[in-house]
């Protein structure tokens, strides 16, 4: 009669068969999760640093911005003939990569003159967006190479 209890446990280990394969899944599971986040660091997930410039950029933007850009966006980035640079319809740019921002400018504007623009130039620009945005200024500089800027968010 001790067979009796054996027996009841080979009954019962098939369920130990299971555990293997729930394990298999989790690790089928996790592997997807790491997938996501990779692909969230690719369009803009929440590892972007945040977006910082200093003061004298602002300044320098501001210029370039006056001479090259505010006669279709209006002085005050409010808009006149191009879209307003500032508010409500320019939020599709914030909180994503930096980088969508600068190439966007360096390829299509001025409109009519895409590619005319120094990396400096376009970094001081959105510097001065990032101003009339109410994006507060940092002691740390906005790099000006477009392959620095692939990590950062724009936006604070
Ligand atoms: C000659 C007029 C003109 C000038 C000068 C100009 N832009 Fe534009 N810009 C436009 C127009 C028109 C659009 C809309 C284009 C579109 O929707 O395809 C636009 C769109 C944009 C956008 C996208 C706005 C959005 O809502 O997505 C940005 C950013 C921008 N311009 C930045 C600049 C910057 C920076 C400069 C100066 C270096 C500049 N533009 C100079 C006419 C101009």
């Amino acid at each position: 009669m001790r067979v009796a209890p054996v027996t009841l446990r080979n009954f019962v280990s098939p369920r130990l068969w299971l555990a293997p394969a729930a394990i298999a899944l989790l690790a089928v599971g996790s592997h997807v999760v790491a997938q996501d986040a990779d692909a969230g660091a690719a369009t803009g997930g929440a590892e972007l640093a945040p977006f910082t410039y200093m003061a004298g950029q602002a300044v320098g933007g501001k210029t370039n911005y006056q001479r090259l850009c505010a006669e279709c966006h209006g002085n005050n980035l409010e808009g006149t003939s191009a879209p307003p640079l500032s508010g409500d319809n320019f939020a599709h740019w914030i909180d994503a990569p930096v980088i969508d921002l600068f190439t966007f400018i360096q390829e299509q504007m001025p409109a009519g003159a895409g590619g005319t623009l120094s990396d400096a130039q376009v970094a001081t620009i959105i510097t001065h967006i990032a101003k009339v945005n109410g994006m507060a200024q940092s002691t740390k500089g906005m790099p000006t190479k477009p392959d620095a800027l692939e990590g950062i968010r724009f936006g604070q």
